[in-house]
């Protein structure tokens, strides 16, 4: 397509990139404005030279006008052609424009695809959060992008050298960076270092250098041109991966150990509970072998009442045969250890009639000092260790004495070589989880150095009837009447023991804050039996064997008796309005207790003293009412005692 312009101006706008070249006649040009032709020639695009065809005149000398000569500088790419012409040379200078118009096109289009794809480039940088740079290796200046500047918290303007860089990097690390490039230059490979860049507010973050060499054509190292980029978390994620793996050995010890632990803990919990089934089992079996002798006790004993009181009044008799009285007083001592043993049994039952007091155990144990020497023997050193000051303990001191001896002896017999055997009294503390009720108690230690138990027999000890001695030597109820009597007075018997090592038994009772009874003086309380004056006596009891042996015992004493063998037939005497002088009841009757008829003869007669006689008095909690009592089996003499102390009202 072409245009013709007719004035100056629409020539001046013609100049422009969409033509492809401008012809114009040199009339026109000297008519026009060749300066403000000269400013649109110079606003063209780098890529454009416009091509001018100036048609001239024929004339001499052009080469010397001045005019022509400048319109070379003005216009850039200017052909000229004289007047008249041939058509073939026109198209010929216009074809040459053209084509040289078509490469600058070209060139146009080269420009816009190179910008283009330095965009997408920038883009690129952008998105991966590179920092592009290139350091001219002869100045070691650096020419880079603001984000690379940024990574060295630099401004985006300021100029950057080799050795600014090499300031910012690490000491530790400057050495690696400069090996690298030396390596690059010399060597030609990639160059690729990671450095620690310190930034101004001293923190640090890891910097990725990654660069390829550029070489002059002469093949002469010129420029590194790269990328780098911050890689702080990859760093610090390795770093943590890297301890991580060197730890992991660590952490599986670790862990295994963790799980042996929890699996012996539960070995451990297994057996615990094993050992309390065990323990329950044995529990129970002693619960049942103890209401099982609780009853043939009871029985036994009511048996050796009897056999006492007879052969007593039998001894009474036959005054003058020693040799009867040899029989008599064998017998009587067969039954007077009898009723020893049942006593035993009575205690390991639980059963047993205790006379529940404060009581200091410092004056108890002292108390003993001479007994206890005389039974441990000289070849045992026996050390007493009492505090001087203790708090009383709630317990029947009689009863007590018996334990103390019995563990004495116990010790004793471990220590067939001799050894040391110690008692100690002192206070302590039972928290729960413990066999007894948390709380203050006063401890009875005894410990010796002898033969020690093994597992089993220290687990079997406090069994009656579980003896290691030899046949006729133990009856293996020691402990286990020390073990009921601790039960019954709310405490325990604890028993450490090691084979070799000796033996130690805490008895365990509890303080009282009670105040001990005032002693009362023995001959006080001891009437003489032949002093008393003659009573008429109402005895119970529906065992007609010791109803007799009692009744017998009494008429001995000169009293009159009547014998009743319930309660109720008790209450039936006594409504027939018969003086009586005291009235001495068993507790243990079936329909009926001692105690209950106690409580109905109160109504009936407050006057009446009533003496209960108890085998084992296991009282009923809460039993208002507080007797008088004499334990069974008893001899004439206590009975006369007993007697005494009601008629005279010396209990309260
Ligand atoms: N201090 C001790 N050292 C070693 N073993 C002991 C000790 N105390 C008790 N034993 C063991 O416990 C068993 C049971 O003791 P326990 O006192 O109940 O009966 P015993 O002493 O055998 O008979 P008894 O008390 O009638 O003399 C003993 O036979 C003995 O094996
Ligand atoms: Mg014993």
């Amino acid at each position: 397509m072409s245009a013709i312009c007719t004035d100056s101006a629409t020539f001046e706008n013609a100049i422009g990139d969409e033509a492809c070249f401008l012809i114009v006649t040199e009339e026109a040009l000297r008519a026009a404005d060749l300066r403000r032709l000269a400013e649109r020639v110079g606003a063209q695009p780098s890529w454009s030279d416009l091509p001018f065809i100036v048609l001239t005149r024929r004339a001499a000398g052009r080469e010397n006008d001045p005019f022509l000569a400048c319109l070379s500088d003005t216009l850039g790419n200017v052909t000229f052609l004289e007047r008249p012409f041939h058509p073939a040379t026109f198209i010929s200078v216009a074809r040459t424009a053209l084509k040289g118009r078509a490469r600058q096109y070209e060139a146009r289009a080269r420009i816009e695809e190179l910008h283009e794809s330095e965009e997408r480039l920038r883009t690129a940088l952008a998105a991966g959060r590179l920092g592009s740079w290139e350091l001219d290796l002869a100045t070691c200046e650096i020419t880079a992008s603001a984000s690379y500047k940024a990574l060295l918290r630099r401004k985006p303007d300021e100029p950057l050298t080799y050795a600014d860089v090499i300031a910012n990097v690490h000491p530790d690390d400057r050495e690696r960076l400069e090996t690298a490039l030396r390596t690059t230059v010399e060597a030609g490979s990639d160059y690729a270092v990671d450095a620690r860049v310190m930034w101004p507010d001293n923190s640090i973050r890891w910097v990725e250098f990654r660069a390829r060499l550029v070489r002059t054509s002469g093949n002469i190292p010129s420029r590194l041109t790269g990328v780098s980029s911050d890689v702080t978390h990859r760093r610090n994620a390795e770093a943590s991966l890297r301890q991580l793996n060197e730890t992991l050995e660590e952490r599986v010890a670790e862990r295994t150990a963790e799980l042996q632990r929890a699996h012996a803990s539960v070995l451990a919990q297994i057996e615990q509970r094993e050992r309390a089934e065990e323990q329950l089992r044995q529990v129970q079996k002693i619960e049942m072998i103890g209401q099982l002798t609780g009853g043939v006790a009871h029985d036994f004993n009511n048996l050796l009442m009897a056999i006492l009181g007879n052969l007593e009044l039998l001894r009474k008799h036959i005054p003058n045969d020693a040799k009867s009285a040899r029989l008599i007083a064998g017998a009587v001592q067969g039954a007077e250890r009898g009723a020893t043993l049942t006593q035993r049994l009575l205690a390991f039952a639980r059963r047993q009639d205790l006379r529940i007091e404060p009581k200091s155990l410092i004056d108890l144990v002292s108390g003993m000092t001479d007994l206890l020497e005389r039974s441990v023997g000289s070849q045992i050193e026996l050390e007493i260790d009492l505090p001087s000051k203790l708090p009383l303990a709630l317990v029947d001191a009689n009863q007590i004495e018996l334990a103390l001896l019995n563990l004495v002896v116990n010790a004793r017999d471990a220590m067939p070589e001799g050894g040391m055997l110690s008692i100690r009294v002192d206070q302590a503390k039972a928290h729960a989880g413990m066999e007894m009720v948390a709380g203050s108690y006063v401890r009875l230690i005894v410990s010796d150095t002898g033969q020690g138990m093994g597992a089993e027999t220290l687990r079997r000890a406090t069994e009656p009837f579980f003896t290691t001695k030899e046949l006729g030597k133990g009856t293996g109820l020691g402990l286990s009447m020390i073990h009921g009597l601790a039960v019954q007075l709310n405490g325990a018997l604890r028993l450490e023991s090691e084979p070799g090592c000796g033996t130690v038994a805490e008895l365990w009772l509890p303080v009282t804050t009670l105040a001990a009874e005032p002693k009362v003086c023995e001959e006080h309380i001891r009437p003489s039996a032949a002093n008393s004056a003659k009573m008429t006596i109402l005895i119970v009891d529906d065992d007609p064997l010791i109803a007799m042996s009692t009744v017998d015992m009494l008429e001995d004493l000169g009293h009159e008796v009547v014998g009743a063998q319930s309660g109720a037939q008790a209450l039936e005497v006594l409504q027939n309005n018969r003086p009586f002088d005291l009235l001495i009841t068993d507790f243990s009757m079936p329909k009926m207790t001692g105690v209950q008829l106690a409580r109905a003869v109160r109504e009936m007669r407050p006057e009446l003293p009533i003496l209960l006689a108890t085998g084992y008095a296991e009282l009923p909690a809460g039993s208002d009412l507080d007797l008088p009592r004499i334990g069974k089996p008893y001899l004439q003499e206590q009975l006369a005692v007993e007697i005494g102390k009601v008629v005279r009202r010396e209990y309260s």
